[in-house]
């Protein structure tokens, strides 16, 4: 499926493009995605045994052995096509923010700036009783601990029933009142408050275009989908804007 000379206009024409990505945009990277049958995370593990502060209270051994399987995973990956048509995007229109759900890092190794990680990060460490960035911290016993206060250290990410952080929620509240175009790459749009940002960037009169390799939720409430793979359909659109 080409891309419809629609998209390339209204992104040419675009002042400030909001991106957001989830999973799918490292699918190519061999990343899982959490909720695609068979493949997802979701599909083989119960994200409440792993993705809650529950869970690590009850656990926390469990969780890092989880975590420390998903790190490794990331490490050893690369990213994909997509990721770098991203940055190429960037250079290309006024204004760009990338906010993904993804907590793999993989659009800062391709180069992207100032990513907004609305999920957190897998590689950063936090103390629970302090909630403080861990820059370093000793991760060779099975579950590592605050060099300040001696308290468990969890993983930068957000679970289930937390909140995002404070500052991605407030560069997301402000750019979908300013964005024109919102591109939705890679995600189910299932998971709030992330899902909700491309109704209210519409209501503020946005277009919405979704690249996903199936129709979601979002589909019909976009203005274009672009059915396909992002590391296929997001360099083939950056092209186009070159030309
Ligand atoms: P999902 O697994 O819910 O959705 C992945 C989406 O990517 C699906 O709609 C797929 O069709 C699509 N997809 C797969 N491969 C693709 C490709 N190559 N190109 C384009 N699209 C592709 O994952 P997310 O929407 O990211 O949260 O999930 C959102 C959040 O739920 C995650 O951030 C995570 C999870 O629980 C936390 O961990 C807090």
């Amino acid at each position: 499926m080409g891309i419809p000379d629609e998209v390339v206009r209204t992104l040419r024409d675009a002042r400030h493009v909001l991106v957001l990505t989830g999973s799918g945009a490292s699918a190519e990277s061999g990343v899982p995605t959490f909720r695609e049958a068979q493949t997802g995370l979701w599909e083989q593990f119960d994200p409440h045994e792993l993705a809650t502060p529950d869970a690590f209270h009850r656990d926390p051994e469990l969780i890092w052995r989880w975590y420390t399987w998903r790190r490794e995973l990331v490490a050893r990956v690369k990213p994909n096509p997509g990721h770098y048509a991203l940055v190429r995007l960037a250079e290309l229109v006024p204004k760009l923010t990338l906010i993904t759900q993804n907590v793999d890092g993989l659009h800062q190794r391709a180069g992207s700036k100032d990513v907004v990680e609305f999920h957190g990060n897998l590689f950063q460490n936090r103390c629970i009783s302090e909630d403080l960035i861990v820059a370093d911290s000793d991760t060779s016993t099975a579950v590592p601990r605050c060099p300040g206060c001696g308290g468990f250290i969890r993983p930068g990410v957000v679970w289930f029933g937390e909140s995002i952080p404070p500052q991605a929620l407030k560069t997301a509240a402000s750019a979908v009142q300013d964005c024109d175009v919102f591109l939705s790459i890679g995600t189910s749009s299932l998971v709030w408050p992330a899902a909700g940002l491309a109704e209210t960037a519409r209501d503020n009169g946005a277009v919405v275009i979704e690249i996903n390799l199936d129709a979601t939720t979002l589909s019909e409430r976009s203005d274009h989908h672009l059915q396909g793979k992002s590391g296929e359909l997001l360099p083939e659109l950056v092209d186009y804007l070159t030309l």
